[in-house]
């Protein structure tokens, strides 16, 4: 058994990989920084291999399709992603261009074809990350990631669909958590201050459900009832109030 996991070397994604080679998994770790993801495979006892890849890249991202084709995985986990913080006039565009490829056109083509692939055995998961900005109305202060990440939820809302009445064994399943503590904020230059899971704890409830074949995963109570009750309230409040926790993240943005 194998699975791809991206942006291995970190937070969710490597904690995700820990919880496949417990498993039992054979896992190909995927990220830029090379000594990280040489880290963790020494710590899975050499279970696995890692791939370096920096998916803003066509050609990386080529890279990364054909492991997965070769290697005929099992599970894909799509996990790699980044935000960027501020006031849509004030963020730099080539940062966000960055995230869309990465949030976006990666986790699009990779889904694509392994999908393709697991479609011809009939079998196999795959796990796209979203957040539970991709379940919100909208993101004030990072307005742009929060857009990929309802990119996400969307596309694999389409494709949970079109897969369901082929009534196929491959299974997808969209991660949507709140906030996690690992560098996510610090690489969108922001700071936390929600209470925010563990990645240990979102890893192994996502690996959990993803294996039962939970459509939508939502790690947390808190976040769950948020989401809940967020369908009582006009947009244009939750803007309001999406823009007074986010503000609280940065400084004078
Ligand atoms: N933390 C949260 O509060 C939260 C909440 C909801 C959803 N999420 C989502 O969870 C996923 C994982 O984030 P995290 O919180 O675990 O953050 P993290 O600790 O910063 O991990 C991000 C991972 O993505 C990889 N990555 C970033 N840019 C990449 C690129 N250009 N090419 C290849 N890999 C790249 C990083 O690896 P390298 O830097 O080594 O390349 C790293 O392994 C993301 O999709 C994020 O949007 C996070």
């Amino acid at each position: 058994m194998k699975a791809l996991i991206t942006g291995a070397s970190s937070g969710i994604g490597r904690d995700i990989a820990r919880c496949l080679s417990k498993k039992g998994y054979y896992v190909i770790l995927v990220a830029r920084s090379e000594s990280k993801l040489n880290e963790l495979l020494k710590d899975l006892n050499g279970n696995g291999e890692i791939l370096i890849a920096d998916l803003s890249n066509d050609s990386d991202v080529d890279k990364v399709i054909s492991k997965c084709l070769t290697e005929n995985i099992d599970v894909l986990v799509n996990n790699a992603g980044f935000g960027v913080y501020g006031n849509f006039l004030a963020t730099d565009i080539n940062s966000e261009l960055n995230m869309l490829k990465v949030n976006v056109v990666a986790l699009h083509r990779l889904t694509k074809e392994v999908y393709k692939l697991m479609k011809t055995k009939n079998d196999g998961h795959i796990l796209n990350v979203s957040s539970s900005a991709g379940l919100m109305a909208g993101g004030p202060l990072l307005s742009s990631y929060y857009a990929t990440k309802s990119y996400v939820r969307s596309l694999s809302l389409g494709i949970y669909e079109e897969n369901r009445r082929d009534r196929s064994n491959v299974h997808i399943s969209i991660l949507c958590p709140g906030p996690v503590n690992t560098n996510f904020n610090e690489i969108a230059g922001a700071s936390f201050n929600l209470k925010s899971l563990s990645s240990e704890y979102v890893a192994k409830y996502a690996v959990e459900k993803m294996f039962k074949n939970k459509l939508l995963i939502i790690p947390g109570f808190t976040i769950k009832l948020g989401i809940f009750f967020q369908r009582f309230i006009c947009t244009k409040w939750l803007l309001k109030i999406g823009y007074r926790i986010q503000v609280k993240k940065g400084n004078g943005f």
